[in-house]
C-alpha cells in the first residue's frame, strides 16, 4: 500500500476508466473489473478512447461525471499532466501521469505507479532487498525513467543505465543524480558493469513478439546467478530470461510491472489493499 493512504471505500456506485489512443486492447479493464468485484465495491471500469485533441475535454469529463479516478496510457501520459490539479512527486520527478485521483473535494492528482508497480512486483517475486544491490537497467525510454526513480527510492548500491543513444542515458542519470549513484553507458561499454552486477533489467522492446530471437545486450556477458528482469510480457518469457535461466539466474518478467501499478492505483483510489492474485489471474485470462 502506498503511505498515507487513508481507506476511503465509496458508498455508491464507482466509476473508472483508463484514458488512451488507441485503448481497445487494454487490459486494464478486465483486470480491475475484478479486483472490484472482489473488495465488493460496486462500480464499473471503462475503456475510453481519447484522442490527443480532446485530452482536455476528458480530463474536465473527470469530474463533471464524478469519475473516482482514471489510469492514464499511451500516447496521454505525460501531455495530461498540465490538467492536473496536484502533482504527486512520483509523476512530478519521472514526467509523466499513469494514474489520476479525484479527490472529494474535487481536486484531480495526479501519480506515476508504473516504476513503483514495477518495484514492488520485482520484491514479491524475485528478491527480498534492492538495498546495497548493483543494478543494471537497459533502456533509457519513459519506462525506464520511471523504474530508475523508484529503484532509487530503495538506497542500491549503484544503478547503470544502458541504451543504444547514450545521452538518453546520461540525462536520465543526471535527473536523478541526487537521489543515489546512477550513471549512464553506451550498451557497447557494458561488459565490466555487467560482470559485477547483481539485477539486469530489460526495460526496451528488443525480443518482444515478433522478435523473439533477439537479445538487448549480449547474453554471454551476463554473470550467473544473478536476478533477470524483462519488461516485456508478450512472450511471458523472452529470449533473455530463456538463456538467463540456463545460467541459474532468478528470473522475473513483465506481467508482475501491469499487475502492480494497477494495485497501486487501486489502493490511490480506494485506500484498501488491491486484490493482486485475482487482478493478475484476470490478466492471464484476458489473453
Ligand atoms: P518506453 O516508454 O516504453 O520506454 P521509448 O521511450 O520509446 O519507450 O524507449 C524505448 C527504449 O528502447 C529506448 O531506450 C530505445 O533506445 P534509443 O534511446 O537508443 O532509441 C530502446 N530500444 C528500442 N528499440 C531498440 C533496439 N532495436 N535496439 C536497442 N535499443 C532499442
Amino acid at each position: 500500500m502506498p503511505n498515507k493512504v487513508q481507506e476511503r471505500k465509496p458508498s455508491g456506485y464507482t466509476l473508472l476508466g483508463v484514458m488512451g489512443d488507441p485503448i481497445a486492447h487494454s487490459k486494464s479493464p478486465a483486470m480491475h473489473q475484478i479486483a472490484l468485484q472482489e473488495t465488493g465495491l460496486q462500480g464499473s471500469y471503462v475503456p475510453l478512447h481519447v484522442s490527443p485533441e480532446g485530452l482536455d475535454a476528458a480530463v474536465r469529463g473527470i469530474k463533471a461525471m464524478g469519475f473516482r479516478g482514471v489510469n492514464v496510457t499511451i500516447p496521454h501520459k505525460v501531455e495530461i499532466m498540465a490538467f492536473m490539479d496536484e502533482l504527486d512527486d512520483s509523476a512530478k520527478l519521472i514526467g509523466a501521469v499513469n494514474t489520476v485521483v479525484h479527490e472529494e473535494d474535487g481536486r484531480l492528482i495526479g501519480y506515476n505507479t508504473d516504476g513503483i508497480g514495477y518495484v514492488r512486483s520485482l520484491k514479491e517475486e524475485a528478491v527480498s532487498s534492492i538495498e546495497g544491490k548493483h543494478i543494471v537497467v537497459i533502456g533509457a525510454g519513459g519506462a525506464a525513467r520511471g523504474i530508475v526513480y523508484a529503484l532509487l527510492l530503495e538506497s542500491p548500491a549503484s544503478v547503470t543505465i544502458l541504451n543504444r543513444t547514450v545521452e538518453r542515458a546520461e540525462m536520465i542519470a543526471s535527473d536523478f543524480k541526487s537521489m543515489g549513484q546512477v550513471q549512464g553507458l553506451a550498451t557497447g561499454d557494458s561488459q565490466q558493469v555487467l560482470l559485477r552486477s547483481d539485477i539486469v533489467i530489460n526495460t526496451t522492446s528488443v525480443g518482444m513478439h515478433p522478435n523473439l530471437h533477439e537479445t538487448p545486450i549480449d547474453p554471454a556477458d551476463l554473470p550467473e546467478g544473478i536476478v533477470v528482469s524483462d519488461l516485456i510480457y508478450n512472450p511471458l518469457e523472452t529470449k533473455l530470461l530463456s538463456i538467463a535461466k540456463e545460467k541459474n539466474c532468478v528470473i522475473h518478467g513483465g506481467l508482475g510491472m501491469f499487475v502492480y501499478q494497477g494495485a497501486i492505483a487501486f489502493e490511490h483510489w480506494f485506500g484498501i489493499p488491491a486484490p493482486v492474485n485475482a487482478m493478475r489471474r484476470a490478466v492471464l485470462q484476458s489473453f
